[in-house]
């Protein structure tokens, strides 16, 4: 269900979800306020909250309340979500508010300033099977010959109950360290949360929740809230001196500005949020319900097992090496076949091809044909790292066209990973990049690519332009549109997105790619917190996981083939080892793992998922579809005589009966909820176990 009510005499709006409710009102100035977002309540009971006084009132704080998208303008001194100067040098907007039209759970509040032709609509939508609560906000400049500079346009401004003290749960990382989560007390301050990057960012996400400090895995109230948007963005959480805590956000970073020409509108991206009464646990669940049938393009479609390339070959590609790991990947259950970076162009290194799209001669002297065709009549689809936002300097490409790059006269052109970022705001270049992708995919009939982007941007300009900070958006409006287009003529093909690991996971991304290459770090010991963090906003069914070899890369840490197996098969299971030095006896124990994990994944990628536990001795994730339970347990390190407390099983009916498939066992729900799961775990550390039961009644 979800609802939106007007109560005309206080003008203000009730939009209802299943389990949460969102109140707004036009305030005296013309603004918009902010009312309620928690429980459901009636229309009467929201009038009633919106008349409570403001705790801040004194000649110093005037407004009353909280807007819902602060500008600049009258005695508002914290964060502005909304800063224009129009062409005379008048900052600011004077409210007017211009009426209102809802239909199926989509409420637009059309505000004007008083003065000049700006107009702005701001947009609230709630889809019947979910708590979500979808914002974003439009902006028109309807004068006909000026042009309006817009200095900051976020897409919602949130704000939570007056609680005592706030908590801000939020990710943080690194490369190869992505999405480890933090819970921090939001101080009384502004705290900005941003990506400068051109990209999501490994090293924060636009994913926040805030709660009192009481909430936990499953109890609690949560107010949560994800940004979709893939470039530069960012996230200002202000608690006040007198209690009031909110945060607004949006695509760009400070200080770039948008020209808004004569008649031109801005639509900002969506900024979702939820509020959940069930602890931070809950507060996932919904999430993951909502990626899935709000956000994902093929939410049905079970992934499938993987093998990639790149920690087998680095960039040491070529026909004869790519067909040997095919054999053993076929032979241990594999389904997609993905050849890595290192294929084109003079790509022998970093150093050089990228943007050259062509197979190497030397490294495919037919062309990737033959290789697309072994690896399908091996009975596998075929995919393709690709990275089209780059370029070497040393490539074919940069030599015909250097000013297709982010630049600015008089300035360095900093290198990263010895390659530039070409400007795919240019419409020539995001054109052209779209007709090599095509002509790639429709050549081999590609299944799957990975879309990689190895660098941030920097010294961001775009000579020659009038208005060169917009590139900022359009490049990444640009990727969406490239992805769309191509998904739209090759309906088959899917796409991982990839940012040297978890650089570019948001849910903006995610409308148009089917999963996420989660971290270039697959040390399976590691990947527990990466993958927790991840699993914050996130479903399983969206988070590549490879089975790498041991030791591992990145940490140089030995562990067990089935304890890598197990923590990869969480999510989307694939193998990244170099399969051509793994012995007889380790082919043989993966496809048993592959064989098992085929068995579980409908319930682990479609399934509904418990975090039950993550304190260092023991983790373990739950997941639940159709009767069927799958338990992952992960021991890292054991001590003597301090083996981990037990397992009890968060969803299970008490009064059900559960077997575990394997062994016949038969488990009353009672027991495996109080004194919790027996779990078989070999002795040592890096010990994991999974356990597959399934509800008798
Ligand atoms: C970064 C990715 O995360 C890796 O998996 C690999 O594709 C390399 N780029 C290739 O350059």
């Amino acid at each position: 269900m979800a609802t939106v009510q007007f109560d005309p005499d206080h003008r203000l709006w009730l939009l209802t979800g299943p389990t949460t409710a969102y109140a707004l009102r036009v305030a005296e100035d013309g603004g918009l306020r902010h009312v309620h977002w928690g429980a459901v309540l009636t229309l009467a009971q929201a009038v009633r909250l919106a008349e409570q006084p403001s705790p801040a009132a004194s000649s110093f704080e005037a407004i009353a309340g909280v807007d819902e998208l602060a500008v600049e303008g009258g005695p508002r001194f914290g964060p502005a979500s909304l800063l224009v100067r129009f062409a005379d040098g008048t900052r600011g907007v004077e409210w007017r508010y211009d009426g209102h039209d809802a239909d199926a759970g989509h409420l637009r509040v059309h505000l004007r300033d008083r003065h000049y032709p700006l107009h702005v609509t701001m947009h609230y939508r709630l889809h019947p099977d979910s708590d979500v609560l979808e914002r974003w906000t439009t902006v028109e400049n309807r004068d006909d010959r000026r042009p309006v500079t817009v200095l900051r346009c976020d897409s919602a401004a949130w704000t939570v109950p007056h609680r005592g003290t706030y908590r801000m749960s939020h990710l943080v990382g690194g490369w190869n360290s992505e999405f480890q989560l933090r819970r921090d007390s939001v101080p009384v301050a502004e705290t900005v949360l941003t990506s400068r990057r051109g990209m999501t960012s490994h090293h924060a996400n636009p994913w926040l929740a805030v709660d009192d400090g009481t909430a936990g895995e499953e109890h609690g109230e949560v107010w949560s809230t994800a940004l979709a948007w893939s470039g530069s963005w960012r996230i200002t959480v202000h608690r006040d001196p007198v209690g009031r805590t909110s945060w607004t956000g949006g695509f760009g970073h400070d200080g770039l500005t948008w020209s808004l020409a004569p008649g031109e509108t801005l639509d900002t991206p969506v900024f979702a949020g939820l509020h959940s009464t069930g602890g931070f646990g809950a507060a996932s669940r919904a999430w993951h319900g909502y990626v899935r049938r709000h956000v994902l393009t093929h939410p049905a479609e079970t992934r499938p097992v993987l093998y990639n390339s790149w920690e087998a070959t680095g960039f040491d590609v070529d026909e004869a090496g790519q067909l040997a790991l095919a054999a053993r990947a076929a032979s241990l259950g594999v389904e997609l076949f993905v050849m890595d970076d290192g294929w084109f162009g003079a790509r022998a290194s970093d150093r050089a091809g990228l943007g050259d799209w062509t197979p190497n001669p030397v490294r495919f002297p037919a062309g990737l044909g033959p290789l697309v065709a072994e690896v399908r009549r091996l009975g596998m689809r075929f995919g393709l790292w690709v990275e089209p936002e780059m370029v070497n300097p040393d490539s074919d490409l940069y030599r015909a066209h250097p000013d297709w790059v982010l630049r600015m006269a008089n300035r360095q052109r900093t290198e990263m990973r010895h390659q530039l970022v070409l400007n795919l705001a240019r419409p020539e270049v995001a054109e052209w990049t779209h007709g090599w992708l095509d002509g790639l995919v429709r050549a081999h009939q590609i299944d799957f690519l990975k879309w990689d982007a190895n660098r941030p941007f920097t010294e961001a300009g775009w000579p020659g332009h009038d208005d060169p900070d917009r590139l900022w958006i359009a490049h990444t409006r640009a990727v969406y549109q490239i992805m769309d287009r191509l998904r739209a003529d090759h309906p088959g093909l899917r796409i991982e997105t990839c940012s040297g690991g978890g650089g570019r996971a948001d849910l903006g991304v995610l409308a148009r790619t089917d999963q996420v290459w989660t971290s270039d770090n697959t040390d399976p010991v590691d990947r527990l917190g990466i993958q927790a963090g991840f699993s914050q906003l996130f479903p399983a069914q969206v988070m590549a996981a490879w089975v790498t070899d041991s030791p591992n890369v990145a940490t140089a840490r030995h562990t067990p083939l089935r304890f890598r197996f197990h923590v990869a098969m969480a999510g989307a299971l694939g193998i990244g080892g170099d399969l051509t030095t793994w012995t007889e006896d380790e082919l043989k124990e993966a496809a048993e793992l592959v064989a098992a994990y085929k068995r579980v994944r409908g319930v682990v990628q479609h399934g509904t998922a418990y975090r039950l536990r993550g304190d260092g001795a023991l983790t373990a994730v739950q997941y639940v579809h159709d009767g069927e339970h799958v338990v992952l347990a992960w021991c890292p390190v054991r001590r003597y005589g301090h083996e981990p407390a037990p397992l009890r099983l968060t969803a299970v009916a008490p009064d059900a009966v559960y077997r575990d498939r394997k062994t016949g066992t038969a488990y009353p729900g009672a027991l495996l909820r109080h004194s919790g799961l027996p779990l078989e775990l070999p002795p040592g550390d890096h010990a994991s176990t999974l356990v597959h039961l399934e509800r008798l009644g």
